[in-house]
């Protein structure tokens, strides 16, 4: 917390959230899908890593058009994944261990299976129904206006009215199984206020709010000029979302100091200074700080974009949300891996060549920048989120073969952007199990015979792994408070490759270069590096500490 702000502390003021695609994570009914009980069943190893907190991807009925993201009821579990005795139990048995629970908040559309969406069709136009929904009349034969669906093709889609003719149409911004609501309808409001409640109520620790810059439209829904990019201004980041962050900000203040509750906002915005709207202390907690995610390895980028990320919390009090990897984008070892980088296709999403940049890939190299990135991101003030599998260091899967392909991403432009099924292939946990361990049944995406070597049993007999370079320096972090409100100290380093920073007694060097760096001697002792090396050589990082008494 700044100490302009008088808000009591938090656990996100320096939590690491786990982060956990249930559908990939451990399936413990041998369906092939993961669910609730393998979270219940290896609960052990996100407390092992000694994380806060476990952010759930959508786990709620839905047709899994958008894996989840296509929610066709706000109240219940997936029958896939368990049911509500199951949640409660899984949250039960978090709280136990000390980890908290962050459900995902689906807010800007729902299924077209929700029952709202089948009476809209039903009822016709200009009925109430159809105003909980975008939709409006074409211009002949042509859609209302020409927004694009961020997964392709247009954010359109026609309806066929109960007599047969060709009727209005809908607005969906990602697939078309994914109809907006139109946030401007006091029921909409009045439906999710609900939702919020009934996950409190029943213990989830806060939420993760799925595109929270989409919520509202441009009221007109005027045609966007293509020339002026492909992020819509007037389908993005309007001034009017921010009603609805100050209401649920109310609302889960209303649970009173004893329930300590997070609002986390999934924002992309092209001007990371616009984040500052969300972050105004009756709005969001925190805003994932995708401007670091989107960086080049590169020390000057790198320091660019936390300090960017640090000076607004300094302005708001709202600490950062750390992240380097979701499920949205190419794993962090593969991003950082890349050697020789290939032209992005175009896309209608004005980051994807940002989030899943292609080019050829030194798995090898990219680990070893991907451990260094983590010592980078638990050394900074904030909450940081980490991916299921990157305490494994898993690349990801570029060699999945099409057929096998589920995302709408990869569907929807006719395979041209490959998507965002190889950061979501089942883990591997023991090399030498059918499905790696995952589970019994055929995994729902093909895992690669080279998941073997990144399997946590493997790791967990070799001192010098991911998965125990991951465990010491949350460790670390915890012991030192490097997570807690307060200064990063940048530091001269003579190197342009090379960055540092002080955070107490402890000083953070990242080596993005590949020549060696000698620290300066009043830095004191290594007391963790994420080489095998000593010190900080080339594509590394080290912490050090002047008074190792202090841990
Ligand atoms: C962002 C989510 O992270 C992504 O997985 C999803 O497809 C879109 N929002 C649409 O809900």
């Amino acid at each position: 917390m700044s100490s302009t702000s008088p808000r009591p502390r938090s656990f996100w003021d320096d939590a690491v959230v786990y982060q956990l695609y249930v559908r990939s994570f451990a399936d413990s009914d041998g369906d092939g899908v993961g669910d609730l009980g393998g979270v219940i069943g290896r609960l052990e190893h996100i407390a092992g890593l000694g994380a806060d907190a476990i952010w759930l991807n959508p786990c709620y009925p839905s047709p899994q058009a958008d894996h989840g993201y296509d929610i066709a009821d706000y109240h219940g579990v997936n029958p896939e994944y368990g049911s509500l005795e199951t949640f409660d139990r899984l949250v039960a048995e978090a709280h136990d261990r000390g980890l908290r629970i962050l459900m995902d908040l689906v807010p800007n559309h729902c299924s077209d299976r929700h029952p709202w969406f089948a009476a809209a069709l039903a009822a016709g136009p200009g009925s109430p129904e159809r105003a909980r929904f975008v939709f409006r009349d074409g211009r002949g034969d042509e859609p209302p206006n020409n927004w694009q669906s961020v997964f392709g093709g247009p954010a359109w889609t026609r309806v066929t009215e109960a007599d047969g003719t060709p009727g209005q149409w809908y607005l969906h911004l990602f697939t078309r199984e994914q109809p907006d609501f139109d946030w401007r309808n006091p029921q909409v409001l009045a439906y999710f206020d609900d939702v919020l409640r009934f996950w409190f109520d029943r213990g989830v620790d806060g939420f993760r709010i799925d595109v929270c810059h989409g919520l509202v439209k441009d009221a007109a829904l005027r045609d966007w000029d293509p020339a002026e990019g492909s992020y819509n201004a007037y389908s993005w980041n309007r001034p009017e979302v921010h009603d609805i962050f100050r209401r649920w900000h109310a609302l889960a203040a209303g649970y009173g100091p004893e329930r300590d509750l997070l609002l986390v906002g999934e924002v992309w915005v092209p001007d990371p200074a616009d984040l500052d709207r969300y972050l105004r202390p009756d709005e969001l907690h925190q805003a994932f700080s995708f401007d670091l995610l989107v960086q080049p390895w590169e020390a000057r980028a790198l320091r660019a974009a936390i300090g960017r990320a640090t000076a607004r919390t300094a302005v708001h009090g709202a600490p950062a949300a750390w992240t380097l990897a979701n499920h949205d984008v190419h794993r962090a070892v593969t991003r950082y891996g890349i050697v020789r980088p290939e032209p992005a296709p175009a896309s209608n999403d004005a980051f994807a060549a940002l989030m899943r940049p292609r080019g050829e890939v030194d798995a090898d190299l990219g680990e070893r920048r991907a451990r260094a990135a983590l010592l980078l991101v638990l050394a900074l003030p904030g909450s940081v989120f980490l991916y299921q599998g990157e305490e494994l260091g898993l690349p990801e899967v570029q060699d999945l073969p099409d057929e096998a392909r589920q995302d709408p991403v990869f569907h929807r432009t006719g395979g041209r952007e490959k998507g965002r099924d190889g950061c979501r292939v089942p883990l591997p946990w023991t090399a030498d199990a059918p499905a790696f361990g995952f589970g019994t049944g055929t995994p729902w995406l093909p895992q690669p015979a080279w998941f073997a070597r990144y399997a946590a049993d493997v790791q967990e007999k070799d001192d010098k792994s991911t998965l125990h370079l991951y465990r010491r320096a949350v460790a670390l972090r915890r012991a030192r408070g490097l997570g807690r409100p307060g200064p990063v100290e940048w530091l001269e380093t003579g190197e342009d490759a090379v960055l540092a920073f002080r955070r107490g007694a402890l000083v953070c060097a990242v080596n993005t270069g590949s020549t060696p760096f000698t620290a300066p001697a009043a830095w004191g002792e290594v007391v963790l590096g994420s080489a095998a090396a000593d010190g900080v050589p080339g594509d590394a990082a080290a912490w050090f500490v002047s008074e190792p008494d202090g841990e």
